[in-house]
């Protein structure tokens, strides 16, 4: 058994600055969709996936975000700079609060932008990012992966990893039959109430061969070391350079801690989840909330009632 790390009280020793959004996937699962769009530029309501999720960079204190793009970079950039032509005729209208919306997404942060030449797996998207992170621990977040707004999982990751040094992922319970989907993690107890060291890392393991029912989800604060060890790492499930393989490589030296999440979550990546995460935040937002849940409950007892939804009386349009 490796010791754990003994925990430090005095705060984090240096202070985790640059995040990194791996965004040059292909997206299948999202077709056709995603065969000039990125899925990581799928609207969720009104703003693309990507956006919340530098958002949250944001708000965790991250001010240098740097994107990795793939072969539909130019909408990512776009979204992420200034549109002159559009904010000069919002300002002449004097639309100031869609003036906002169209400058608020390049005023989150200090943007870069890197392109992975091949979408050789997420492993080598976060190798992209070595030379512009430098030796410094960084955080890791998937841009179609989106944690609720009022969560506060990636701070809490960021306190771990200035407590414990090393690396830290995001761990969820998942259903056994669901483990198949991601990266699994065998973990010990640290004795700290949801914090656990990871003893060991397996990418989309079958049911039966799957350590625990955690779940690795998209979010990571990654010891720079990663980099020395992702550079050595062969390509493994589906042909990728796996991230999961180069974790399991620092798990077995003790370096890796689980951060457990049981909040929302939402991958967009996916067609139903997206749908859902859609309607759930739809349903939260002051402007639209109130008529659109009003228009959903008549859909639902639409259907329930073997009707077909929304095309049965009132139910066929929205609220306004
Ligand atoms: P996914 O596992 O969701 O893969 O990537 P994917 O290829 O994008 O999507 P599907 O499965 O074909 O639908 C997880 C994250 O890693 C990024 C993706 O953009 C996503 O944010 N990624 C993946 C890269 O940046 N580069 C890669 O080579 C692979």
């Amino acid at each position: 058994m490796i010791a754990s790390p003994t925990p430090t009280t005095t705060g984090p020793a240096r202070a985790v600055r640059k995040a990194v959004v791996p965004a040059a996937g292909l997206g299948t699962r999202f077709l056709p969709a995603t065969k000039a769009t990125p899925k990581e530029m799928l609207p969720v309501v009104d703003k693309p996936a990507i956006q919340y999720v530098v958002e949250e960079a944001a708000a965790a204190g991250l001010d240098d975000v740097l994107m990795i793009t793939g072969r539909n970079k130019r909408a990512i950039e776009d979204h992420f700079d200034h549109a002159l032509e559009l904010e000069q005729t919002l300002a002449a209208k004097g639309d100031t609060v869609r003036l906002d919306a169209v400058r608020d997404p390049a005023r989150l942060a200090d943007i870069h932008h890197i392109r992975q030449g091949e979408p050789l797996g997420l492993g080598h998207a976060v190798l992209c990012a070595r030379r512009h992170i430098g030796d410094q621990p960084f955080a890791v977040l998937l841009g179609d992966d989106l944690i609720d707004p009022r969560e506060t999982l990636l701070s809490r990751m960021l306190d771990v990893q200035g407590r414990y040094a090393g690396s830290v992922v995001a761990l969820m319970e998942v259903p056994a039959d669901q483990i198949h989907l991601y990266g699994c993690a065998a973990v010990e107890a640290t004795g700290e109430q949801g914090v656990v060291r990871v003893t060991g890392l397996v990418e989309k393991p079958a049911p039966e061969r799957a350590p625990s029912r955690y779940a690795v989800i998209g979010r990571y604060v990654l010891d720079p070391a990663v980099f020395g060890v992702l550079e050595r790492t062969a390509p493994g499930r589906g042909g990728e350079i796996q991230l999961t393989d180069a974790l399991q490589d620092l798990a077995a030296g003790g370096t890796v801690h689980g951060v457990v999440f049981d909040g929302l979550r939402y991958d967009t990546g996916d067609k139903a989840e997206y749908l859902r995460t859609v309607v759930r935040l739809a349903c939260d937002r002051p402007d639209l909330g109130p008529g659109f849940t009003a228009w959903l409950k008549e859909f639902v007892a639409g259907l329930a009632g073997g009707g077909d939804g929304a095309l049965d009386g009132t139910g066929g349009h929205l609220a306004a």
